[in-house]
């Protein structure tokens, strides 16, 4: 199929991995990469292993990034990464606003805006999350959750959100094995493109997350506006990763 968006498929390893695991996985990634083809493969580590990933993948077709950023340049905020330090690790990708983080950490839509904003200020590409919980679905309420998410995200304009991605997630399939189905995914990613063509970005990218898993892939990335996956558990065993990537060839 002709796609025109370059198609990107994403791990989002959460708070997995030790260095002989990791080097396992990476190794396995570097080594059946090519299976991509031409959609980008990428892998989101915790902040520890961004070197180990960046050792690894480097001169390979592999890219890495991290999970989350802080707003702030630098300064008295423990615990918290600069853009500035991810950038000196050359990460290309950080996650803003996955569900985790906004259920567990509070992180508000604006504070995710602003994250993306410091990434993109450091030359990174954000990956901004967005999705509905399943009493939002059951209330009828996924796309005015989800358009209150993107509000100060497409605040940016239409440059930024050009350099950034989306990924629609509903928080009701995430590790749940319960995958949306492609119709519904579809449903959520045509209302958030309008929404970036109405901002003047109709070709930024919408990944899909959410039990994706190799044998629902190709029915995912054959919806017209899914242009590729953001995936979590079957992102930690590298040959199911790399079967995905492979759907996305
Ligand atoms: P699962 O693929 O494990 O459902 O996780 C999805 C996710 O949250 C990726 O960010």
């Amino acid at each position: 199929m002709n796609h025109a968006r370059t198609r990107l498929v994403m791990g989002n390893w959460k708070m997995h991995g030790s260095l002989a695991d990791n080097a396992a996985l990476l190794g396995g990634l570097v080594a059946g990469a090519q299976r991509a083809g031409s959609a980008q493969l990428a892998v989101c580590v915790p902040f520890p292993y961004l070197a180990q990933a960046r050792q690894a993948l480097s001169g390979s077709t592999v890219s890495w990034g991290a999970q989350d950023i802080s707003v702030h340049d630098r300064g008295a905020y423990t615990g918290e990464v600069s853009a500035a330090m991810l950038a000196d690790f050359e990460v290309s990708w950080v996650l803003c606003g996955h569900s985790e983080r906004r259920a567990m950490h509070g992180e508000s839509s604006a504070l995710v805006a602003a994250k993306a904003a410091a990434a993109l200020g450091a030359g990174l590409t954000p990956v901004v999350c967005v999705g509905e919980t399943l009493s939002d679905r059951d209330a009828g309420d996924a796309e005015c959750v989800i358009g209150d998410q993107l509000e100060p995200v497409l605040a940016l304009g239409a440059e930024s959100l050009s350099r950034l991605v989306i990924a629609y997630e509903p928080v009701w399939a995430i590790g749940t094995g319960r995958t949306a189905t492609p119709e519904q995914a579809q449903a959520v990613h045509a209302f958030i493109r309008a929404a970036l063509t109405r901002h003047g970005a109709a070709q930024t990218r919408i990944l899909y997350g959410g039990s994706v898993k190799a044998a629902n892939a190709s029915d995912l990335f054959a919806q017209p506006d899914i242009d590729g996956a953001l995936v979590g558990g079957a992102s930690l065993v590298a040959e199911e990763f790399l079967n995905i990537a492979a759907a996305a060839a």
